[in-house]
C-alpha cells in the first residue's frame, strides 16, 4: 500500500522507495573483510544521514562480515529503519552460494542475524529459495518457510518475505504465511518478473529487485546512454528511475561503496523520465 509516491508499505513501516543494498560492502565475491572497511562503514553512515530506511542484507554475506559492518555503523539503529535480511543459502568452502533450508539450518541463520547485527527480533526476513542459485526454480518452499513461521510465532521475526521465487511459490507462500515483499533478480534487461510485479501491486505486496544496476555484470546499452543524456542523468540513474516508474510498489535497493554514487542514487527521487523515455527503455528487452 502507498500513501506518498515516494513510499511504500514494507512490514510495518512506510519505507522510502529508494532504499541501499549492502551485499557488496563484503569483500570481493561477496567474501571475507572490505578493502576498506572505512570507507564501508561511512558509506552506511551516509546513507541513513541521507534518509535511507530501507538496508538490505543477509548474514551469508562475508559470512557475517557485512551484518558486523552494518552493527559497526549503525547500531543502536534508528527508529524507523528497517533492515531485511534473508535465510535460506549457506556459503560453500571455496564461496559457493549452497542451499541451506532444514528447519534447524533456518533457525541458526536467524540467530546469526540476530548476533551480528545486534538486534533481538529480524524486521523483515527474506526466505530465499535455492531450488536453483541463477533464478526461480520449481519446488516447494513449505518445509522452511513453516520452520521460518515457527520463528515469527516465538517473536524473532516480524515480517516474512521470499526471494528467488516463481509467481507459483509466492501463492504457495501465501496460502501459509503473510508475505510483505518478494526479493528477485530483476532491472531494465532482465524483466522475466512483469506479470509477477503487477499482481503483487495489486495485493499491496513490495516488489525489491536485487541488481537492480545489473549486479556484477553492470546495465550497458546505447539506449540508456541515449535518454541519460536527454534527461542530464547518468546511466545508473536512468535505470533506477525506470525501476521506480515501472509500478509503486517497486522499492529498489541499488549497492555501492561509493559515498558519491549513493548520492546519485539517491537524487533519483527528483528524476522523471518521460512517456517517450520511458517507451525506448521498454523497448530494449523486447529488441534484446
Ligand atoms: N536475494 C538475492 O538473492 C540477492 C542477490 C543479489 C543481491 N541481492 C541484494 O540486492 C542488492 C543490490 O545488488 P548489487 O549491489 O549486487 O547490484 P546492483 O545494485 O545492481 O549494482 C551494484 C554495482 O553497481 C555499481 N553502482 C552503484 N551505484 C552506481 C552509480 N550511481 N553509478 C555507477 N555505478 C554504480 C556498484 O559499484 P560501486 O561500488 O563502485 O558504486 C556495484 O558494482 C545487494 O546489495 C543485495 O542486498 C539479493
Amino acid at each position: 500500500m502507498t500513501d506518498r509516491a515516494d513510499r511504500y508499505t514494507l512490514g510495518s513501516h512506510h519505507v522510502r522507495r529508494i532504499g541501499y543494498g549492502a551485499m557488496q560492502l563484503a569483500g570481493p565475491g561477496v567474501l571475507g573483510p572490505p578493502a576498506d572497511r572505512r570507507a564501508a562503514v561511512a558509506v552506511l553512515r551516509d546513507a541513513v544521514e541521507q534518509g535511507v530506511d530501507h538496508i538490505d542484507t543477509s548474514d551469508i554475506y562475508g559470512p557475517h562480515v557485512t551484518n558486523e559492518i552494518i552493527r559497526e555503523a549503525l547500531h543502536p539503529y534508528r527508529d524507523g529503519l528497517v533492515i531485511a535480511t534473508k535465510v535460506g543459502a549457506v556459503r560453500g568452502p571455496s564461496g559457493s552460494w549452497e542451499p541451506a533450508t532444514t528447519a534447524a539450518d533456518i533457525e541458526r541463520a536467524v540467530h546469526d542475524n540476530l548476533r551480528n547485527l545486534g538486534l533481538e527480533v529480524l524486521d523483515v526476513v527474506n526466505l530465499r529459495a535455492m531450488f536453483s542459485a541463477m533464478g526461480p526454480a520449481e519446488g516447494s518452499i513449505e518445509a522452511p518457510l513453516t520452520a521460518l513461521l515457527d520463528l515469527q510465532r516465538r517473536g524473532l521475526v516480524r515480517h516474512i518475505g521470499l526471494s528467488n521465487v516463481a509467481a507459483a511459490q509466492v501463492d504457495e507462500g501465501r496460502r501459509l504465511a503473510e508475505i510483505v515483499c518478494v526479493q528477485n533478480h530483476y532491472n531494465l534487461s532482465h524483466r522475466s518478473d512483469d506479470a509477477l510485479i503487477d499482481e503483487l501491486a495489486r495485493r499491496g505486496i513490495a516488489f525489491v529487485p536485487f541488481f537492480p544496476l545489473g549486479g556484477f555484470t553492470p546495465l550497458q546499452s546505447s539506449t540508456l546512454d541515449a535518454v541519460a543524456r536527454r534527461v542530464g542523468a547518468t546511466p545508473m540513474q536512468v535505470a533506477l528511475a525506470w525501476l521506480l516508474r515501472r509500478s509503486p510498489n517497486v522499492l529498489v535497493i541499488p549497492g555501492t561503496r561509493s559515498t558519491a554514487h549513493l548520492r546519485e542514487n539517491l537524487a533519483v527521487s527528483a528524476l522523471t523520465l518521460s512517456d517517450g523515455d520511458v517507451a525506448a527503455l521498454d523497448g530494449l528487452v523486447a529488441r534484446g
